[in-house]
C-alpha cells in the first residue's frame, strides 16, 4: 500500500504570502514533518500528527516521511520559502534515489512557495529585473572553493546574484569573504541588498554600496542580493529608494 507524499512551500514567513495551494495541501494530509519553525506557522487539527526535527537532518528526515508514507499515509514535509530552492524537495529526491524500490511509487507532489530572494526583492523594487541567479553560501554540502569559483563566474557574467545561508554561527566568515571575492571584479558603487526577515514582523530591508558592505550585518534570516554593473539606485526624497535592474542590457563591460 503505497500512500502520498506532498512536500510543501509555506512562503517566507508572511500568512498572505502562503499560497491557496499550499493551504489545501495542508488540510489534506495527516502527519507533518519538518524543521518546528516551520511547522509552528501551521495551525493543525487534532487529527494531525506533526513531527519536529533539527534542520541540518533533513535527509533523515526525508526518509521518515517517505517510511510513514509508504505505510499508506497521507503524509507532508513542510519548508520556507519554496521546497524546492535549498530545501526539502531535492533531499525528498535523494531519499527516493537511495531508498528501497517501494518508494518510487509513493505519489509525490511539491507545492511551490514564494522563496526569499523574490520576497526580498518585491520589498525594494525589481532588482531581478533582468539575468540572475541564486548561490548559497553554505558549505555543509559543497566546497568553498566551488563557490567562489561560481561566485566569480556569475559575476563576472553580468548576473546578479541572490546569496541564501549566508551567515551562521556555524560559518561566520564565509559572507565577508564573497564580499571580498566580488569587490575584485564588481564596482565599488554596485548595490547590495541586505533583505531581512523579509514578510515578517522583524523584517529589514537596507542597501549599501559593495564597497561599504558590511558582512556582519546579515543573519541566518537574511538573503542578500548584490546587483550587477547595471542595477541602479532611485532616491526618492523621504520615500524609501527603490533598486532595480533594467530589462535590457548592452553587454559591454563597464
Ligand atoms: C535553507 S535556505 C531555505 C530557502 C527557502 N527554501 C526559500 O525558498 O526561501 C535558508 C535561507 O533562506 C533565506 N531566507 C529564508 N527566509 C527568508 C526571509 N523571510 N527573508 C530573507 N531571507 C530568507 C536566508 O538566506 C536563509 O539563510
Amino acid at each position: 500500500m503505497s500512500g502520498r507524499l506532498t512536500v510543501i512551500g509555506l512562503g517566507p514567513g508572511n500568512a498572505d504570502q502562503v499560497t491557496p495551494e499550499a493551504i489545501r495541501a495542508v488540510t489534506e494530509a495527516s502527519f507533518f514533518y519538518g524543521y518546528k519553525p516551520y511547522l509552528d506557522r501551521l495551525e493543525l487539527r487534532q487529527d494531525q500528527t506533526r513531527i519536529a526535527s533539527d534542520n541540518r537532518e533533513e535527509l533523515a528526515r526525508s526518509n521518515e516521511a517517505l517510511a510513514k508514507a509508504a505505510e499508506g499515509h497521507s503524509v507532508a514535509v513542510v519548508s520556507g520559502g519554496d521546497p524546492g530552492v535549498f530545501a526539502m524537495a531535492a533531499a525528498v529526491c535523494e531519499a527516493i534515489e537511495a531508498g528501497p524500490p517501494e518508494w518510487r511509487s509513493i505519489e509525490l507532489a511539491v507545492v511551490p512557495g514564494v522563496t526569499a530572494m523574490l520576497a526580498v526583492a518585491a520589498r525594494i523594487g525589481a532588482p531581478l529585473g533582468h539575468d540572475f541567479c541564486a548561490i548559497s553560501l553554505s558549505d555543509n554540502l559543497k566546497p568553498w572553493e566551488l563557490i567562489e569559483l561560481r561566485l566569480l563566474a556569475a559575476a563576472g557574467a553580468g548576473f546578479v546574484i541572490a546569496l541564501y545561508n549566508p551567515i551562521s554561527k556555524a560559518r561566520p566568515w564565509q559572507l565577508g569573504r564573497a564580499f571580498e571575492c566580488l569587490k575584485a571584479i564588481l564596482p565599488g558603487t554596485t548595490p547590495v541588498i541586505f533583505g531581512r526577515a523579509a514578510g515578517r514582523p522583524e523584517e529589514r530591508i537596507e542597501v549599501f554600496l559593495l564597497a561599504d558592505a558590511d558582512a556582519a550585518k546579515a543573519d541566518m534570516s537574511t538573503c542578500v542580493i548584490i546587483g550587477s554593473p547595471e542595477t541602479r539606485i532611485i532616491k526618492r526624497g523621504d520615500k524609501p529608494a527603490l533598486v532595480y535592474t533594467p530589462r535590457s542590457a548592452t553587454g559591454s563591460r563597464k
